[in-house]
């Protein structure tokens, strides 16, 4: 029995409730209980060596409180998955050395440095910090990591990302940056993203459409809702349209320019409905004859607005051929 009770008496209690409940530490061959659940015991503090087996691979901290915390799991390198959830953590250089981690969800906490042992957790495929107090990232940070597939940062301060901080995320398929401060992406952000399927920039401050150059050749969802996005290139609305019918895409809630989209009355296979008329209001369909692409362009004309706030909800439509060419006439015009 690991626990010397020398510690913290809740913990004590805690643990030895644990380890005594079947349903959540399933015990090994070699006598280590796989996982440790420690969540909702009101806990102050991280446990030790000498409070539970340092092999035990699952430990569960979820809602607890702890602060403060030092190096208590630095030799904890056994641990696959880590549970922070919910706590007050301000910090994770307590984490394994070496760190063989492979899930690590450090959410809902006040983490504002990422500084210490989390860099060299290279085995990590999922990366939870949502709802923390990030407003910046270490350069390099995620660059060992090419095993994520997941990696949350919503919810945080961000203002801006460092040059090149994804690179080396060969295989990360899903990315929330939602509820940050962002205003700008640099053009490489996405570089070398080729797995990514699912990406959350929405509520932030982005001032235009991030160009998805060279990344997520299978893109099942994308959102940009919510950010004061005004101007958007052809590359960039182009690349936000790839797909097929059931890739999802947002960018409602955004302050778009028509003039904006203008350039889609060129092309023969990609029109989007650009409409004129600054106070049409209603949901117009476009659907065109060799239709690649539904758009519905909203246009809100809110009472007195001096510029209406244009809502787009895009959607992508591989359909097979449609019926012979409708006359393009846009619904709710003339
Ligand atoms: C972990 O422990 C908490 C508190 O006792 C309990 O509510 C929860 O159901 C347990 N979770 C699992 C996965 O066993
Ligand atoms: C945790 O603290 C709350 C409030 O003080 C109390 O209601 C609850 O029973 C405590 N939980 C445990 C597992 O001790
Ligand atoms: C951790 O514990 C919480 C609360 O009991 C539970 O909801 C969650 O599923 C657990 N996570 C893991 C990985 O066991
Ligand atoms: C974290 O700390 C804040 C301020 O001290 C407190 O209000 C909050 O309840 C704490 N949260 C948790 C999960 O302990
Ligand atoms: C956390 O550590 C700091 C500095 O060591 C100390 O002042 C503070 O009281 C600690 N907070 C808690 C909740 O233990
Ligand atoms: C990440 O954390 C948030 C907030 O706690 C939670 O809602 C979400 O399910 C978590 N996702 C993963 C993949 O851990
Ligand atoms: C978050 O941590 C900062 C110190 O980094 C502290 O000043 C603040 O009170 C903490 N907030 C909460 C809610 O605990
Ligand atoms: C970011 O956008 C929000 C919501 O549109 C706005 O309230 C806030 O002032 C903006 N912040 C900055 C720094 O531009
Ligand atoms: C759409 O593309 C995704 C990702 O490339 C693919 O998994 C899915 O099967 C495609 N769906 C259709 C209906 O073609
Ligand atoms: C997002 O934008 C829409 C449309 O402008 C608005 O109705 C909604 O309240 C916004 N959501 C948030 C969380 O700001």
């Amino acid at each position: 029995m690991y626990s010397s009770c020398a510690f913290v008496l809740a913990l004590c209690v805690a643990i030895a409730a644990s380890l005594n409940s079947e349903q959540s530490n399933d015990i090994e061959d070699d006598g280590v209980p796989r996982e440790i659940n420690l969540s909702s015991r009101n806990l102050t503090a991280l446990p030790t060596v000498h409070d539970i087996n340092p092999l035990v691979k699952v430990l569960n901290m979820s809602m607890n409180r702890i602060v403060n915390a030092t190096d208590e799991l630095r030799s904890f390198t056994r641990l696959e998955v880590l549970i922070l959830r919910f706590n007050n953590f301000t910090h994770l250089r307590f984490l394994p050395e070496p760190c063989g981690l492979r899930r690590l969800d450090a959410s809902r906490n006040n983490i504002s440095s990422l500084e210490g042992p989390l860099a060299s957790c290279s085995l990590l495929e999922s990366l939870n910090l949502t709802a923390n107090n990030l407003k910046s990232l270490p350069d390099g940070v995620f660059s060992n990591m090419n095993r994520l597939k997941v990696l949350y940062l919503a919810g945080n301060g961000l203002t801006n990302l460092p040059q090149g901080v994804f690179r080396g995320l060969r295989n990360l398929e899903r990315l929330r940056l939602n509820g940050n401060r962002l205003r700008e992406v640099r053009r490489d952000l996405f570089h070398g993203l080729h797995e990514l399927r699912y990406l959350d920039f929405s509520l932030n401050n982005l001032t235009s459409l991030p160009l998805l150059e060279d990344c997520c050749k299978s893109l099942q969802g994308a959102y940009f809702k919510n950010n004061s996005i005004a101007d958007a290139s052809e590359a960039a609305v182009r690349a936000f349209l790839r797909g097929n019918s059931s890739t999802d895409r947002d960018m409602t809630g955004n302050p778009l320019r028509p003039e904006a989209l203008r350039w889609t009355a060129r092309d023969p296979d990609l029109r989007l409905l650009v409409h004129d008329d600054f106070c049409h209001c209603g949901l117009l369909h476009h659907v065109l004859s060799r239709a690649t692409l539904i758009l519905c362009v909203r246009v809100r004309c809110g009472a007195g607005a001096a510029f209406p706030n244009w809502v787009a909800a895009v959607k992508a439509l591989d359909a097979p051929a449609p019926t012979p060419a409708a006359p393009a006439a846009p619904a709710g015009a003339s």
